[in-house]
């Protein structure tokens, strides 16, 4: 029985790795040969490297896990963002937002759906898919597809008890939020915008990705978890 983890070498990928290791056999997928290598020596486990920039195989990438090994979970943290007026953005722009988030997603379920009965699967969404903020525009369009599509691919797989959940978190410190978060004034703002004053870790995650890869939510599918500190749904005076 194994976990896949889709973007395994970035900073949610990763945590989610080492936490998942402890008790089971993972499988990492990611784009950096060097890196996931040390991961897959880390954690003695088996990986398949995937990069959404290059033509990327059809369906046989379902067969970089042995068909007789059950997949009881899969956690894609591939994902990528950009803030810029609407009018500034590029078509390549828009293509390479909506790959990487949506795409990504659409291909690894549509591979591996049905060698997951019993399973669970998670994808990230965020903040900007259920509130309006200026400038997201491309990343707001990809989230909010991923989270239709969670519902659409509950709906389908429920009969086999695979559930499929998105998980929606605001700016959270890693690699693609460095250059957000590059000044401590935009750390301030940042903060300030949150009903609940500050930037997420991967340690506000962690949890919610245990839970809903565990038989404990086994009556939850199809949902978006918002972990935001209130931002996409609470306004304090
Ligand atoms: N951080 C935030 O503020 C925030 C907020 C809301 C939602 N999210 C979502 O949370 C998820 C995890 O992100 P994170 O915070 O852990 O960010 P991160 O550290 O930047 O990780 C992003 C991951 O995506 C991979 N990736 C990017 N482009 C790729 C491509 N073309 N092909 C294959 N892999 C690619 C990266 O690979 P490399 O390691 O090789 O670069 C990395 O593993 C993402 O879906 C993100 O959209 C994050």
């Amino acid at each position: 029985m194994v976990y896949i983890v889709a973007g395994a070498t970035g900073v949610l990928g990763s945590a989610i790795a080492e936490d998942l290791s402890k008790n089971n056999k993972i499988f990492l997928i990611g784009r950096d040969k060097e890196k996931i290598e040390s991961m897959s020596n880390k954690y003695n486990c088996s990986y398949a490297l995937l990069d959404l920039n290059n033509p990327i195989p059809q369906r046989e990438f379902k067969n970089v896990i042995n068909s007789e090994i059950e997949i009881k979970g899969l956690v894609n943290c591939i994902g990528s963002v950009l803030i810029k007026p609407l009018h500034g953005t590029s078509i390549d722009e828009f293509y390479k937002i909506i790959n990487t988030n949506l795409f990504s997603s659409y291909y690894l379920l549509s591979t591996f759906a049905k060698r997951m009965k019993n399973g669970s699967a998670i994808f990230f969404s965020s903040v900007a898919a259920s509130l309006g903020l200026s400038n997201h525009e491309l990343i707001s369009a990809a989230k909010s597809g991923i989270e239709g599509f969670v519902r659409s691919s509950a709906a389908s797989y429920s009969k086999d008890n695979l559930r499929i959940n998105a998980i929606a978190p605001s700016i959270m410190k890693s690699n693609m939020s460095n250059k957000i978060l590059s000044s401590e004034q935009a750390v301030e703002i940042s903060k300030s915008m949150h009903p609940i004053p500050k930037i997420g870790t991967y340690n506000d995650i962690l949890p919610v990705v245990r839970l809903l890869l565990s038989d404990e939510s086994e009556w939850i599918t199809g949902q978006t978890i918002n972990i935001d500190g209130g931002l996409s749904k609470i306004k304090p005076r």
